[in-house]
């Protein structure tokens, strides 16, 4: 595991999209698995700009979503879906089609969760996974207390995510209570992964992830595991850290 800290926000972005882009140098046809929330905003610019100047090409790659709510239409901005192609997807010149979608709205979410997995597989897995980590240690929406052999599955979210998120919402109970996610075990089977945060609120998630034992109560720690993980963060994040 390497762990980088910078002193802003705008640092982070900089060097996540760094070595983000290095990483697609050397695997031009990596698969992606594409997170959501406002610290990933900064990166998908960085990567925009990139695109546009030529410096990177996304044509042969092929992206992965690792989580959204239940019952938010995909046109609506609080949409993960909506998200992941308005400030990422539509402005780097990939098809329709190339973002393997994890449907809130399917009338069967049992087969939609295997038929994810079963893409991943057909895929040959996912290579790089961009991750978040919630303030309570969640990464995707694994909740405290999941398993950490989980797969792809509906979960229900902690009041907490709920208050968290809520200020993309009209209010907090427009906010869905139930979402799909990509499990503990699918994001540990990424090849690389690449963890960032920001900001004091992040800074207890971050210390239980990194230096308490590994616990479900603290799903962001089954990392400690994982062969090839950077965790990028910004001085406040970092703030609990020895
Ligand atoms: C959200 C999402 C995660 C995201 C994390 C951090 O609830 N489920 O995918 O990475 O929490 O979000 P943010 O960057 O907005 O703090």
């Amino acid at each position: 595991m390497e762990v980088v800290i910078v002193d802003s926000p705008s640092q982070v972005a900089q060097e996540a999209a760094s070595r983000v882009l290095d990483y697609l140098h050397t695997n031009p046809t990596a698969n992606i698995g594409l997170a959501t929330g406002s610290t990933q905003q900064g990166i998908y610019q960085l990567l925009i700009d990139a695109y546009n100047e030529g410096r990177i090409d996304f044509g042969k790659n092929h992206f992965f979503q690792l989580d959204e709510y239940l019952g938010v239409p995909e046109t609506s901005p609080t949409s993960f879906q909506h998200v992941l192609k308005s400030h990422f997807l539509e402005h780097v010149g990939v098809a329709d089609g190339v973002l393997q979608v994890l449907d809130g709205n399917a009338d069967d979410l049992e087969s939609e969760c295997s038929e994810f997995e079963h893409a991943i597989a057909s895929a040959g897995g996912i290579d790089l996974q961009l991750l978040g980590i919630g303030r309570n240690g969640h990464i995707g929406f694994n909740e405290p207390g999941s398993a950490f052999d989980s797969r792809t599955r509906v979960v229900e979210l902690q009041i907490e995510t709920v208050q968290s998120n809520s200020h993309y919402f009209e209010s907090e109970d427009r906010v869905p209570r139930h979402a799909i996610t990509q499990g503990l075990a699918t994001i540990m089977a990424a090849k690389f992964v690449l963890l960032i945060a920001t900001g004091e609120a992040k800074a207890p998630a971050l210390a239980s992830m990194l230096c308490s034992p590994q616990s479900v109560a603290t799903p962001a720690s089954i990392l400690q595991q994982h062969p090839n993980l950077i965790v990028i963060l910004d001085k406040a994040a970092a703030r609990d850290l020895p």
